[in-house]
């Protein structure tokens, strides 16, 4: 990734680039378990992580996020506009690295950037007022997540001459569990593990699943409650009520079960093929508390 940045020849992005901390690198491993590390392979994962790094400054900008990977994130360091144009360059970076590898590669992950923006747009435009239809809930997160880890996982497949439709399939269930774990970390973890802010969901207008749930199953007094909380900077004793309404819900545990429902998903999409290690990183990646 870094050889990708230093090969702009600016010292400036660099210098940036260098302030934006390693994550998991979950979408990276999950290629290179799939591909076997040949030399496409490791291009195609350094490709992948590079727009994912991009969707996270421009992501931290739309959220108002202070915090990403553990430290201040660009955003909040540099300002609004450093961070938009960090991201360009690391966007452009990758389209234009992309252009090395097969064109069914390259469209599949030019595509998933496409969709991810879409989503992003649909998840800001959403923000707007409670949102309570999960057709529409679960649209936005394959778009905005999951699109891009199923080109990674229909891509690295297509590198290795394996089944693509299997992959992609696998790669699209285990990207939206992956964003429903994300939504539920929200509200039961802290700023402190995530390494980014925690229970701002709400507050940004987000009605993700467990919120969509748990209203389900509130009497009409409580929904007028919840409803009057969204989007709002919550007092103590109100984010105390909605932790309560969670608890006498159990839409978190419920959330927490559909996500493993969409793991299995995936699981049974590549279920002949043999791979152990892609079935350790569905766990890894659904039990997980960061
Ligand atoms: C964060 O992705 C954005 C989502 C799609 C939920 P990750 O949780 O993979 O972020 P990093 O790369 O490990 O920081
Ligand atoms: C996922 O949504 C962001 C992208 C797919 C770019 P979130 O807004 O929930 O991601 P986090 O929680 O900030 O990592
Ligand atoms: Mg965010
Ligand atoms: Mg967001
Ligand atoms: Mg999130």
């Amino acid at each position: 990734m870094k050889k990708h940045i230093e090969s702009i020849g600016d010292s400036r992005s660099l210098e940036l680039y260098e302030k934006v901390p390693k994550g998991k690198r979950l979408r990276a491993k999950l290629i290179l378990k799939i591909a076997n590390q040949s030399e496409e392979a490791i291009e195609l994962a350094s490709i992948v992580e590079l727009i994912h790094a991009a969707s996270l400054l421009h992501d931290d900008v739309i959220d108002e996020a202070d915090t990403r990977r553990g430290v201040t994130s660009i955003n909040h360091e540099f300002g609004n506009m450093t961070a938009i144009m960090l991201g360009d360059i690391l966007y452009s970076k990758g389209f234009t690295k992309l252009t090395y590898l097969p064109s069914e590669v390259a469209r599949s992950v030019a595509d998933a950037v496409t969709k991810l923006s879409v989503g992003e747009l649909l998840d800001v435009e959403l923000a707007s007022s409670f949102n309570t239809n999960q057709d529409i809930y679960f649209d936005m997160i394959y778009k905005k997540t999951a699109s891009l880890i199923e080109a990674a996982a229909f891509s690295a497949a297509y590198l290795a001459k394996k089944d693509t439709d299997k992959y992609a399939l696998y790669g699209k269930n285990l990207g939206l569990a992956f964003q429903v774990i994300d939504d539920v970390l929200d509200i039961t973890s802290s700023s402190e593990i995530l390494g980014k802010p925690a229970l701002n969901d709400f507050r940004e207008g987000k009605t993700t699943l467990p919120y969509l749930y748990m209203y389900e199953k509130l009497n009409n007094d409580d929904k007028t409650k919840l409803l009057s909380l969204f989007a709002k900077d919550l007092s103590f004793e109100e984010s105390s009520w909605i932790k309560e309404k969670f608890e006498e819900t159990g839409s978190v545990e419920r959330s927490i079960e559909y996500a493993k429902a969409l793991g299995y998903e995936a699981l049974k999409a590549i279920e002949k093929e043999n791979a152990p290690e892609l079935e350790k990183i569905i766990k890894e990646m659904i039990v997980r508390d960061f």
